[in-house]
């Protein structure tokens, strides 16, 4: 990480768990360890139901609440589905955008998650972009040609002064849910490669000043090593912020790495 042009973010991606008791039980549970991180900023993304009331029990603990997803239009006939201006309304900062099993499961394409990204920030939302290769186009050699693509179809058409307010996320599907992580190595790589493109798309100024996290199993036992690397910024962390002492030490590895 290097926190001299850009900030550090641990994020939780808490997917399709916790409930309102449970969430109300980890913020009091976090409230009594958290104290006040001083190098990271913490963002936790849960099910647009708990939003409202975990805003509400986040708010003495440095945290930011985040949501999952959310639609790129406006309003309108799309039952089901939220808008980044419903998310604004109550005071959601950040948005999951293009996560992979949104990818896998829900048909999100690199075209939809560039319609979302834009539309999240127009509205003011910082998105959580995610990009990643999977186990198959890794073992082909595919890897940094995969970052490019989703990389440059993510920011396409996006005026410059907003790219700072990006998040992109690198995470190798087959590192996700499966505790396989990538080598720090690899997550450097990955990382390094993300911001390579974005500096050839707007520049070494506005490359340096994005957040990029690595995600995939990052967990107590490697989080220093793949946070010390020094194009990984942060980490979206799945299983590993179900527990508060897990997710805590993810937090305290982040404050530990120096630049
Ligand atoms: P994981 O999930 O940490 O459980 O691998 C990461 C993610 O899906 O963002």
């Amino acid at each position: 990480m290097n926190r001299r042009y850009r900030k550090t973010i641990i994020a939780g991606n808490w997917k399709m768990n916790h409930t309102l008791s449970e969430t109300k039980a980890f913020a009091e549970a976090l409230r009594a360890v958290i104290g006040r991180p001083k190098w990271c900023d913490v963002v936790l993304c849960m099910p647009y139901v708990n939003l409202v009331p975990a805003m509400r029990q986040f708010k003495d603990c440095s945290v930011s609440v985040g949501a999952e997803n959310c639609h790129y239009a406006s309003n309108g006939a799309y039952t089901g589905e939220v808008s980044a201006e419903m998310l604004k309304d109550i005071g959601v900062k950040y948005v999951i955008i293009g996560h992979s099993e949104r990818r896998q499961h829900y048909n999100e394409t690199d075209f939809t998650v560039n319609k979302k990204v834009k539309h999240a920030l127009e509205v003011g939302l910082s998105p959580i972009a995610c990009v990643g290769e999977s186990l198959e186009q890794r073992e082909m050699g595919l890897t940094m040609e995969v970052i490019h693509y989703q990389v440059k179809a993510l920011f396409a058409g996006l005026p410059e002064e907003k790219v700072r307010h990006v998040i992109v996320a690198y995470e190798p599907i087959w590192a996700i849910g499966t505790g396989r992580t990538a080598t720090a190595e690899q997550a450097g790589e990955g990382c390094r490669e993300i911001r390579a493109v974005i500096r050839q798309l707007y520049g070494a100024r506005i490359a340096r000043s994005v957040t990029i996290q690595y995600g995939g199993s990052m967990n107590t036992e490697n989080a220093y090593e793949l946070l010390a690397q020094p194009d990984v910024d942060g980490g979206l962390i799945g299983g590993a912020s179900l527990q508060v002492p897990d997710f805590m030490a993810i937090i305290k590895a982040a404050n530990q790495t120096t630049e």
